[in-house]
């Protein structure tokens, strides 16, 4: 089809002066252009207001920035329609023309990705690395997406018959409800939408209350890039409102989410059931927490396991599913690994993620909360080796109980919840293992197998690493974080969720269903 050939969006290098001080000027436009503005919902392509609005709140300040539309039941039930009666059309698009509009949209966030930078950081308090990683990954999406319409867009042969011309082919679902988490508010609603409208199905898009503008802005500008105006419903509002009613409607075909395990587990639950009048089973996508683990091994190059368990660690402030919660050492090195990342770790900036600081905030006083639960949890339970305390943030206004500090906890025991339970914050567990066996025995004890990361030089371990490991994305000699679209397929096993692999080249199969048609002639 003539398409360059894939590469991924390079970063940029915040190093040049001259690149940083666009990056700053960039919030400062944010700002001018949308602080103190109320969004509406979007519904049949037209902007609708609902019942009330809320305001979004900077996690690193407490300033107010931007309000948005509190969506009524009668309006959920207006948009499944829309979307419905929009599916008749969009269904039978022309593959090319799809992918035509996703790489107009790639050029689009190519020319404002400091501005959608920006304005995610204001939202979620990633800094300028966190989010220039997410925005890039966002043009990948595109870029991918489009490659991956047409392929599918093609069938797949099958065995021949000699009296029968049979084919298999792909056809789209219906109306896909796209539920999102906060941490990934542009790349995760994308990746599963872009799955739903390059497959031929419409979207009820429902973003995360704190990260709206983040998930509007791409949206206008999948629409600047000619996407029909039907296709996508946008949503806000309250949980009880938007949560259980959409997934129960019996108009939606799919769930794609992304989020909690508590949610996540609910969903599936919930759509498994067959509403009265609903004519199909539902399909459910629903990729949930992790407690990634990293593995040392005694022969492993410590400095470089020591700098990606940092990096994979305290990055958004541990922020993510795929963030390493978990290190587990050989006994023989454990001593100095862990005092390696400790000078690391205390080596590391908190401060404002406007000013690009290396940890910042998490996103809200009830989390925080939650964190700092954990970790007077684990002064009792654990060695506190740093952080645990509290620290002042200059700048950060109401917003600075948000702060916390990055903390290790070493010869933590395999039962205790620091070594289990999804914390989502800037907290590590060290635990020792007798040898390098028993430490992968320690790091699939589990519920969760999202991400995971091994050190060693021995090529025997990396390939019983690969064998035994029960994760979705294993990363051998690096950090466990960082996943690029169309080349590390991400997804996890067990409690992390259904697996499906977004940026993968399966992942368009969970947004299909197969016809085969077999003519006698
Ligand atoms: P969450 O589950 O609280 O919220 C996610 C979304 O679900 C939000 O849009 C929320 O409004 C919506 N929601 C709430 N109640 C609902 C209901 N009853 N029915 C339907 N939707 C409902 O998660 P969060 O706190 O926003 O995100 C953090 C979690 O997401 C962490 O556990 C993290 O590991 C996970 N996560 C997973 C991945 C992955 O790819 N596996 C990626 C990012 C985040
Ligand atoms: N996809 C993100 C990563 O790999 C969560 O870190």
């Amino acid at each position: 089809h003539g398409l360059l050939p894939f590469e991924h969006e390079p970063y940029f290098n915040f190093a040049d002066p001259a690149v940083a001080a666009a990056q700053k000027a960039a919030y400062a436009k944010a700002r001018a252009d949308y602080a103190g503005k109320t969004f509406p919902l979007l519904m049949d392509g037209k902007k609708v207001q609902g019942d009330g609005t809320f305001t979004v709140t900077n996690p690193a300040t407490g300033e107010k920035l931007w309000s948005f539309q509190n969506a009524t039941a009668a309006q959920l039930n207006e948009a499944v329609a829309a979307a419905n009666k929009a599916f008749e059309g969009w269904r039978f698009s022309d593959p090319l023309q799809r992918a035509a509009i996703f790489l107009r949209a790639a050029q689009l966030v190519r020319a404002r990705r400091m501005e959608l930078n920006a304005v995610m950081s204001l939202e979620n308090g990633k800094n300028w690395a966190e989010a220039d990683g997410e925005i890039a990954e966002c043009v990948d999406h595109f870029e991918v997406f489009a490659r991956e319409t047409l392929k599918w867009a093609e069938g797949k042969p099958v065995y021949p018959m000699s009296d029968e011309h049979v084919t298999t082919v792909y056809e789209p679902l219906g109306v896909v409800a796209v539920i999102s988490p906060w941490n990934y508010p542009s790349a995760i609603p994308l990746g599963m939408s872009l799955g739903a409208l390059a497959a031929g199905n419409t979207v009820v898009w429902k973003p995360a209350s704190e990260t709206p503008l983040s998930s509007w802005l791409l949206i206008r500008l999948l629409f600047e890039a000619g996407l029909p105006r039907d296709t996508i419903q946008f949503l806000t509002g309250a949980d009880d409102v938007l949560g259980d009613p959409l997934v129960d409607h019996k108009d939606v075909r799919m769930v794609a989410f992304t989020g909690s395990r508590e949610i996540g587990c609910r969903i599936y639950e919930r759509a498994a059931k067959v509403q009265p009048g609903q004519k199909f089973l539902k399909r459910v996508i629903a990729e949930m927490g992790g407690k990634d683990p990293t593995v040392v091994c005694a022969d492993a190059d410590l400095d470089a396991a020591a700098a990606g368990i940092v990096a994979a660690t305290y990055g958004y402030s541990g922020q993510k599913c795929s963030a390493c919660s978990r290190v587990v050492a050989e006994e023989s090195i454990y001593d100095a690994l862990l005092e390696k990342v400790k000078t690391l770790t205390e080596a590391l900036k908190l401060g404002l993620p406007e000013d690009n600081a290396a940890v910042g905030p998490v996103i809200h006083a009830g989390s925080a909360d939650r964190i700092r639960q954990y970790i007077e949890n684990g002064k009792k339970t654990a060695r506190l080796v740093t952080g645990g305390t509290e620290a002042q943030v200059q700048g950060s206004g109401e917003a600075q109980a948000n702060y916390i500090p990055p903390t290790i906890f070493a010869d933590v025991d395999a039962k205790d919840p620091l070594f289990q339970e999804e914390i989502f914050g800037p907290v590590l567990a060290f635990a020792k293992a007798k040898d390098w066996r028993h430490a992968i025995d320690l790091a699939n004890d589990s519920d969760y197998g999202l991400t995971a990361a091994f050190y060693s030089r021995d090529p025997h371990k990396l390939a019983e690493a690969r064998r035994l490991m029960h994760v979705g994305n294993l990363y051998l000699n690096r950090k466990c974080t960082g996943a690029l679209s169309g080349t590390h397929a991400f997804g996890g096993y067990g409690m992390s969720g259904t697996n499906a692999k977004v940026g993968g080249p399966d992942y368009l199969f969970w947004f299909l269903q197969t016809k085969t048609v077999a003519q006698k002639y």
